[in-house]
């Protein structure tokens, strides 16, 4: 039998989404959700995995999965297509969790490059939750439940995605033939993969401020398109400019479709001549910040307005999610059932431990 393809993903609700997510992991998830390629596909809100570090803000992380839900919705996500559910609700992987706990070492866990960089990140040294310290082993069940071979993600991920495969490798080995090992599937662009913040910094985050949101009005995306980290050396219009770190400029490499100066710059024939242009002195950063702005008004405007629509009829949201996760619970149980078997802990099924024991001792 020729294997499936199984694409997963699901993302924290934690806040709204913003343009960092849109081009590291929204567009890729409906573009393959759009060319049709696959067997199955699974979006989900892990919301469980994010109570591992907002355990005291439970309130947080509900309010979210609606919003992060509308902002897939309006990014195109497909609910006729793509399964999407609630972690929490299926409590499957819970328990597919705790039995892979014991195929992955307290070291191994210390060695996740992410994790390490999250515990430094939140303060975590002297005292991480345990659940926090475990969440790649609960990933792992998040991504085997469905048998998922293709996980679409930022770099960020790949060591979950390595943990996973080494847990899939080790249950094969002991309990025989039963999971299926996943690759990860990277946005093909730096710029993709980690856009900076408006500001420069390397992550563009809710907490430094300096994200644009895909719920973003237009006045808020110009506000901070305008006050985006340009060149600190190009003070006059005549000033030779740097391109290389000017966030405009990555913005513009990343966003600049292929008529965009037909539309808004018609002066100049691509990015390479305005880019020579900034270097050379004699481009104003107003007019690059104008014309990413209207870029980016055009590529957010259509996903603003969509996600407007839902935000109406939070009925229709709530059903998605509820037909999604009533599915997904379903496979997750079939998987769960085999994992069981596999580890000889299917008691009831079928009697088999008591025809066992009867066997045992001649009884029948
Ligand atoms: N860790 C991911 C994030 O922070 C979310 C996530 C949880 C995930 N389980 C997953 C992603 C399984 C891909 C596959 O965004």
């Amino acid at each position: 039998m020729e294997k499936k393809k199984i694409v997963l993903t699901g993302e924290r609700p934690t806040g709204p989404l913003h343009i960092g997510h849109y081009v590291g992991s929204l567009k890729s998830r409906v573009k393959l959700q759009n060319e049709g390629d696959y067997d199955e596909m699974y979006l989900f809100a892990a919301d469980a995995q994010a109570l591992t570090d907002n355990f005291d803000n439970p309130k947080k992380v509900r309010d979210n999965i609606f919003e992060v839900a509308l902002d897939n919705l309006a990014c195109g996500i497909d609910p006729e297509k793509v399964n999407y559910f609630i972690q929490s609700e299926v409590p499957e992987l819970t328990e597919l969790t705790f039995y892979y706990m014991n195929l992955v070492t307290v070291a191994r866990l210390h060695r996740n490059p992410t994790v390490k960089e999250e515990i430094k990140l939140r303060g975590f040294e002297e005292s991480i939750p345990a659940g926090f310290f475990t969440y790649p082993v609960s990933q792992t069940a998040d991504i085997t439940a469905f048998k998922a071979t293709v996980i679409p993600v930022g770099d960020d991920q790949l060591p979950m995605i390595e943990q996973a495969r080494e847990i899939v490798r080790k249950f094969n080995s002991i309990y025989g033939e039963t999971l299926v090992e996943p690759v990860a599937m990277l946005p093909s662009n730096e710029n993709e993969k980690r856009l900076v913040g408006t500001d420069g910094n390397a992550k563009m985050s809710k907490s430094i401020g300096n994200c644009i949101y895909l719920k973003d009005s237009a006045e808020e995306i110009k506000r901070k398109v305008f006050a985006m980290y340009t060149d600190p050396n190009h003070i006059r219009v005549e000033d030779k400019g740097q391109v290389e770190g000017n966030v405009v400029f990555t913005y513009l490499d990343t966003f600049c479709k292929e008529d965009s100066f037909e539309k808004y710059l018609p002066e100049y024939k691509n990015l390479d001549e305005l880019k020579d242009h900034y270097r050379r002195g004699g481009l104003g950063d107003m007019k690059i910040k104008r014309f990413l702005n209207d870029i980016l008004q055009e590529e957010l405007k259509p996903i603003r307005e969509r996600r407007e629509e839902l935000a109406k009829n939070p009925e229709y949201v709530y059903n998605v999610l509820k037909e999604g996760t009533k599915k997904a619970r379903a496979k997750a149980k079939e998987t769960l059932e085999e994992v069981k078997r596999a580890m000889q802990i299917n008691y009831f099924e079928d009697d088999a431990l008591l025809k066992e024991v009867e066997e045992k001792y001649s009884l029948k």
